[in-house]
């Protein structure tokens, strides 16, 4: 549903029963927009913004989490927009999970990206109710401010995970329409053959499970996967060791997709991320990206956002054409 549940630090029991916001007023006191103090723009930012900030999703897509009842803040439930919240002094939750706050810091706060050597074994979280080490437990960033992961990989998977308190670049870099590569190494059993390589680089279908339990579908339906760039590093009888380049991310996706070739995946790293490569780091090490690192990166989502608005532009004009058609068939 949302990419970044890692953001999520904690749960409200299962009994504490979010109610809408308005109930919690002062008996006689109406939800009026003057007694509402989330109806109050000084309070702070729109809360859409806060959980985007947060690295739940886009600004949009929270917009619709806030209107299907899943965010409270301060244990009500928010259903109505505009509400502006403190991000640092409010508890705001999705789906019983209470989001990361922005650490405190007179004239803003400072962006920090990090770079961790994931071991295996550690859950891309930034908590865990059931007591799993995460990733975030294995960065201790000086002034206790709170990092989230961008994305994630599997519990078994090594490599590459970048962490921020920066929402906007998180959602960037993970959100597959601004598609920013990510690399990987894998290493699987057997000889993988040139006509199987050739099929998984032009897409293979898996299922999606997950997608259609998060829209309550029963069907599951599959999906093609895109393109994905491969180059063999190494090849013999008893394993295939692969460089891959893609530009989604979905659940398993490397796993997935030689599993259904016959190559089950034996060994899994990530290597790079956009612009930015796993360099300087043991397994469990983490590390401040280089203000070089930064840039590129910054660089990186910056032209991927341009990219994706002009096509979104395109295809606007495209619509506003087609309708103005529609409307005078003369014309
Ligand atoms: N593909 C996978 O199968 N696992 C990961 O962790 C990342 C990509």
């Amino acid at each position: 549903m949302f990419a970044q549940t890692g953001a999520v630090d904690s749960h409200f029991p299962a009994s504490t029963l979010p109610l809408p916001y308005h109930a919690h007023m002062p008996q006689g006191d109406s939800p009026s927009h003057e007694s509402d103090p989330l109806r109050d723009a000084s309070r702070g930012i729109r809360l859409q913004k806060a959980l985007a900030d947060a690295g739940i999703a886009s600004r949009r897509r929270c917009e619709e989490l806030i209107e299907e009842g899943l965010v409270t803040v301060n244990g009500r439930l928010v259903t109505e927009l505009p509400a502006w919240v403190d991000p640092v002094e409010d508890e705001i939750a999705v789906d019983g999970r209470v989001i990361a706050r922005p650490a405190k810091k007179a004239g803003g706060r400072r962006l920090i990206y990090v770079m961790l050597y994931k071991p295996k074994n550690t859950l891309s979280a930034a908590s865990d109710p059931s007591g799993r080490r995460t990733v975030a437990d294995l960065v201790r960033f000086p002034g206790g401010v709170r990092l989230f992961p961008v994305g994630r990989l599997d519990y078994d998977t090594v490599g590459l995970i970048l962490l921020t308190n920066d929402g906007e670049m998180a959602n960037l870099l993970t959100h597959p329409r601004y598609g920013v590569h990510k690399l990987y190494r894998a290493t699987v059993r057997g000889r993988v053959a040139d006509e199987d390589l050739s099929k998984l680089e032009e897409g293979v279908y898996l299922a999606e499970r997950k997608a259609a339990r998060q829209a309550g579908r029963k069907k599951i339906g599959a999906k093609r996967t895109a393109h994905v760039g491969i180059s063999i590093v190494k090849r013999d009888a008893e394993r295939t060791v692969l460089e891959l380049k893609l530009e989604e991310g979905r659940n398993r996706q490397v796993r997935r997709m030689f599993a259904s070739v016959g190559h089950p995946v034996r060994k899994l790293i990530r290597v790079g991320m956009g612009p930015v490569r796993l360099t300087g780091l043991r397994v469990g090490e983490w590390r401040e990206l280089t203000r070089d690192e930064v840039s590129r990166l910054r660089k990186t989502v910056d032209q991927a956002a341009r990219k994706v608005g002009k096509t979104e532009l395109r295809d606007d004009e495209k619509g506003e054409g087609q309708s103005r058609r529609k409307r005078d068939p003369a014309g």
